[in-house]
């Protein structure tokens, strides 16, 4: 079981991720645990005044580090001390990937101007959520939450959802579609419901590809690429030596046809079968 545990000055900010949707249920069947911890609760003061002003002056009010320590040192030992900071390592998928290995997280959710500096001695790494300065850490705390829990096996209901996903592949997800079949003058791919899951896999997979060459092609260069792929993106427009720049497999080779040795004698089509060639029916007979 993986337990989260958030140091904060808002529980209740949190206490809705911890005990809604798919993490409460995870919860309560016992696959995630998570503890909301006050860091009021560790003032250590009559007040519970968890923050003071900065040294050097400046705007706002600093957290300080003995409040965090005190916290921290309530809690069974944490594999992780993740600190939430825009200055911190960006968070992504394979960030998630890695915690969702782990037994317990701690998370630091800041306030104010963030933390005394000092409790980066305590901390394992720091995650920021994008380049972007929101008022606390609480949010950021939210997204990790429910990023990591959704890859402990068995808090989905289908194993193999996450997979496809957004950036588990290295790849942008394919478009997905439900009912009604048209919807303002767009109608859903034709391929989707044929009922051929070759044919649907292969679809998807070149949507994927070709979104992601669109929306974010920086991806590329990490993604597992294969020389399906590649051919895919000669074949929108890619040059070869942005390929080889991402270390795409090079296209698979056509297969040649094999050479007749004796040219077999050409059977002249019937009187029939040029009457329908003529008239444009594709179904000429044998
Ligand atoms: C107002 S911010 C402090 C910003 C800080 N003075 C700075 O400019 O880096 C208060 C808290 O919000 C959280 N926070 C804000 N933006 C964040 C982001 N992009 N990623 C992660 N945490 C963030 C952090 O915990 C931070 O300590």
């Amino acid at each position: 079981m993986l337990t989260f545990s958030f140091l904060t000055l808002f529980p209740e900010l949190l206490a809705p991720f911890a005990t809604e949707a798919i993490v409460g249920k995870a919860r309560e069947r016992g696959l995630i645990d998570v503890q909301l911890v006050n860091l009021r609760d560790f003032a250590g003061n009559r007040h519970a005044k968890v923050d003071d002003t900065p040294y050097g002056g400046g705007a706002g009010m600093v957290i300080r580090v003995d409040v965090a320590e005190r916290a921290l040192a309530s809690l069974p030992e944490a594999d992780e001390v993740i600190l939430f900071s825009p200055a911190g390592q960006p968070f992504t998928q394979r960030v998630a990937e890695e915690l969702s290995g782990k037994r317990h997280l701690a998370f630091l959710c800041g306030r104010y101007e963030g933390f005394d500096t000092r409790v980066e001695t305590r901390v394992t790494r720091e995650l920021s959520i994008g380049d972007f300065v929101m008022m606390g850490g609480e949010a950021a705390a939210a997204c990790v939450l429910e990023a990591v829990a959704r890859l402990i096996p068995g808090v989905l209901g289908d194993a193999d959802s996450h997979r496809a996903d957004s950036f588990s592949s290295g790849l942008l997800d394919y478009p997905e579609y439900t009912r009604p079949l048209e919807w303002e003058g767009e109608t859903v791919p034709d391929v989707l419901r044929g009922g051929n899951h070759a044919a649907i896999a292969t679809w998807r997979r070149q949507e994927a590809v070709a979104r992601t060459l669109a929306r974010r092609p920086d991806l590329l260069a990490s993604a597992d690429l294969t020389p399906q792929d590649s051919a895919h993106l000669l074949t929108l427009g890619v040059p070869d030596e942005q390929l080889k720049a991402w270390n795409a497999p090079p296209p698979p080779v056509p297969k040649r046809k094999r050479r007749r040795t004796h040219a077999a004698p050409l059977e002249s089509p019937s009187p029939e079968d040029q009457a329908k060639v003529q008239a444009n029916d594709p179904t000429p007979e044998k």
